[in-house]
């Protein structure tokens, strides 16, 4: 799939075909992702993939799903993740601009899925605490964001807003992702 082609077709996957994702997959993901540009380059990244049935369901309990959309937004069953990749900063390493290296990193993982056909949803929305907990996580590490991945049930396609940006279901069960316009977005020499 060509790069454009991929930046235009990602969108954020809430439902999920209960298909697993093979573990060479998940592992081409964190290829991507570490390949991503960073800061000084000091890659304060790591990735935990976590595909074992037993941890799914422990993991979901501690995300929360599209707040537009209050209860609907949420994978029921049947259509929750398959896998996620929890993003860690291993603290122990120094970094200069750590933010913008896991945004980076992430953006990788997301148009790398798209390109092998799988839906993911970047989650900033998690207890922390608990997760850490859950995934027995060593003190010197912090969970960033968690990526939620599946083979997509649904579908979601980016349009101009027209006045208001909250995303949207329609009576199809079609969720529309309002983005600003190029013409406003873009300032060519002088804003
Ligand atoms: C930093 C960040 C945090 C996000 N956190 C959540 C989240 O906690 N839960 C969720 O359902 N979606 C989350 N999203 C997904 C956004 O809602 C989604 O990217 C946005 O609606 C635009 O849709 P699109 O990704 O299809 O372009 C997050 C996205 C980003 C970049």
């Amino acid at each position: 799939m060509e790069t454009m082609e991929a930046i235009r077709k990602r969108r954020t996957i809430r439902r999920f075909l209960q298909k697993p994702i093979s573990f060479d997959i998940l592992k081409e993901l964190v290829d991507a992702a570490r390949l991503a540009p960073s800061g000084g380059n000091l890659q304060p990244w790591e990735f935990l993939v976590i595909d074992d049935k037993n941890l799914l369901e422990p993991v979901f309990s501690t995300l929360a799903w599209a707040a537009y959309l209050g209860q609907e937004g949420k994978p029921k069953e049947g259509e929750k993740p398959v896998a996620y990749i929890a993003v860690l900063h291993n603290k122990k390493m120094k970094s200069f601009t750590p933010q913008a290296d896991f945004g980076a990193a992430i953006e990788n993982i997301l148009l790398a899925a798209v390109d092998l056909g799988i839906g993911s949803c970047w989650i900033g929305s998690v207890q922390r605490e608990k997760l850490a907990e859950i995934l027995k996580i060593p003190a010197d590490y912090s969970i960033e964001y968690v990526v939620a991945l599946g083979y997509p049930a649904e579908t979601a396609i980016a349009e101009d807003e027209k006045g208001d940006l909250k995303y949207w279901r329609d009576k199809d069960g079609i969720h529309h992702v309002p983005k600003r316009r190029l013409e406003e977005v873009l300032h060519h020499n002088r804003i």
